[in-house]
């Protein structure tokens, strides 16, 4: 009963066959990376995936990620990569279990955060560069890293991951980040508007860089204001802080090894009078005593009043560091014992602080990137004093003027910061009692601010 050409209906099949291949080979790439799920984690609607890139084609050094697919609707929401700085630090443990990633390490659990980014977009984490967290290099010199590596093997990373995932290939792309995400962050975009002049692969449409470091001297320098105006420090102490020594100084220095006697001074009696038992990163919060002093008798945890839990970071080096964790997250431990926060292992060129990356966010803004820059009110390190000024004199240099006057923004009924948006493009905003990891602290408003960010438009301006 065959019809008389057999051939005649195996070649297209053939070609099916090879096609559905091709298709499957693809796809199942991202498969391995599939998490079924995390121990603890309670039932989601939306998927999560987690594993290596690697960045040399001798595949002795590899990114770790964890993506998190948006919880509603993922294919038409735009994908975000979200950088923590350090230099070091992680974005994982900091990033996605501490700030904006669906869950929070709680005990033996995974509590949901609903204030969660992956509402609003896909999240990729990214722990970067080699050396943090889960990331490795097996060959252990490469540790060595500086700004200009940490870039050039990020812009690998997501070539390589859209070979991974590519239906993501073509979707809207974001960037965003804190702290010394400030260097990465411009960097990187930099060289990807560079790599789009070649072969257009990376749609970017913004950046966003939280309590960032863009400019040093200014950047560390508006702390002692931020100290003296909190009442951190005496005004004798805010006068040496200023004249005598400053903290850029006193920075450089430090990273020369050679600090002066009059810096050296300061120093001490800045640190006497601000205390080790306020938290830098948030002025008004009590630190997590374990992860400080864990012996400590001196503050009973009992004067514990705030409502968040100051210490969910040991929570989550405990999470990271199980077994089945590990496992479920495709990760291994490479020339480490244990899972850190920060890396014990990185030797990053530290004087690469120095370099200003507000020039670079100047010339993203030329090439039609939107930028916000947006600062955890409450954090001492990266003052919001210091983005603020060079927000508007970046401003300035670009000729763009004011589009958006400084202004309250709202969440819900309450103020939620304060915002100022330049040429419709560059926009400065406040995250009111946010600490320098802003969506830590104040979930709701940040996630207000992001969904602002991604959509184009200006923050509430009424309730
Ligand atoms: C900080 O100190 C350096 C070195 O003394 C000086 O050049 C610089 O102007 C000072 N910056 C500020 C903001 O006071
Ligand atoms: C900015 O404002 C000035 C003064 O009102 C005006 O002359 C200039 O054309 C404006 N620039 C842009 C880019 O709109």
């Amino acid at each position: 009963m065959f019809p008389l050409s057999w051939k005649a209906m195996a070649m297209p099949a053939l070609v099916l066959l090879q096609l559905f291949f091709l298709i499957k080979v693809e796809s199942s790439l991202s498969l391995f990376d599939k998490i079924t799920q995390l121990p603890g984690q309670c039932f989601v609607g939306f998927q999560q995936f987690s594993g290596y890139v690697t960045v040399d084609d001798k595949k002795q050094r590899a990114l770790f990620y964890y993506f998190v697919e948006a919880e509603f609707d993922p294919v038409s929401k735009p994908l975000v990569l979200w950088l923590n700085g350090g230099p070091g630090c992680s974005s994982l443990g900091v990033g996605a279990f501490s700030e904006n990633g669906p869950f929070r390490p709680k005990g033996q659990f995974l509590i949901r955060n609903e204030y969660s980014w992956n509402k609003e977009a896909n999240m990729l984490y990214l722990e970067t560069p080699i050396g943090v967290g889960f990331s490795y290099s097996s060959d252990s010199s490469s540790v060595t890293v500086n700004d200009e590596i940490t870039a050039r093997d990020n812009l690998v990373f997501l070539q390589r991951w859209f070979l991974k995932f590519p239906e993501y290939r073509k979707r809207d792309l974001f960037i965003t980040g804190e702290s010394y995400a400030g260097h990465y962050i411009p960097q990187l975009a930099k060289l990807m508007i560079q790599f789009n002049k070649k072969e257009k692969l990376f749609n970017l449409k913004g950046i966003a860089l939280g309590n960032p470091v863009l400019e040093f001297a200014t950047d560390f320098n508006s702390r002692a204001e931020f100290f003296w105006s909190h009442g951190l420090i005496s005004d004798s102490t805010y006068k040496m802080f200023t004249s005598a020594c400053n903290y850029s100084r006193y920075v450089s220095e430090y990273y020369r090894d050679s600090v002066s006697t009059v810096c050296s001074r300061v120093m001490s009696q800045v640190g006497r009078e601000t205390s080790r038992f306020v938290d830098k990163y948030d002025v008004t919060l009590d630190v997590c005593i374990s992860s400080v002093f864990s012996q400590s008798k001196i503050i009973s945890p009992q004067e514990v009043s705030e409502t968040i839990d100051v210490c969910v970071e040991d929570e989550t080096v405990n999470y990271l560091n199980r077994q089945d964790v590990q496992k479920a997250l495709h990760a291994q431990l490479v020339g480490v014992r244990r899972w850190d926060v920060c890396s014990n292992i990185l030797d990053y060129e530290l004087l690469d602080v120095e370099i200003p990356t507000i020039s670079i966010v100047g010339s993203l803004v030329k090439a039609g990137i939107s930028v916000l820059v947006y600062s955890g009110d409450q954090d001492s390190v990266i003052p919001l004093i210091g983005s603020r000024k060079l927000v508007h004199e970046l401003a300035k240099e670009l000729g763009l003027n004011t589009t958006v006057p400084y202004r309250v923004w709202f969440e819900g009924q309450q103020v939620g910061g304060w915002t100022q948006v330049y040429g419709n493009i560059l926009s400065f905003a406040t995250i009111r009692g946010a600490s320098h990891e802003a969506p830590f602290s104040q979930p709701e408003r940040s996630l207000v601010l992001f969904k602002s960010f991604l959509q184009g438009r200006p923050l509430p301006e009424v309730f």
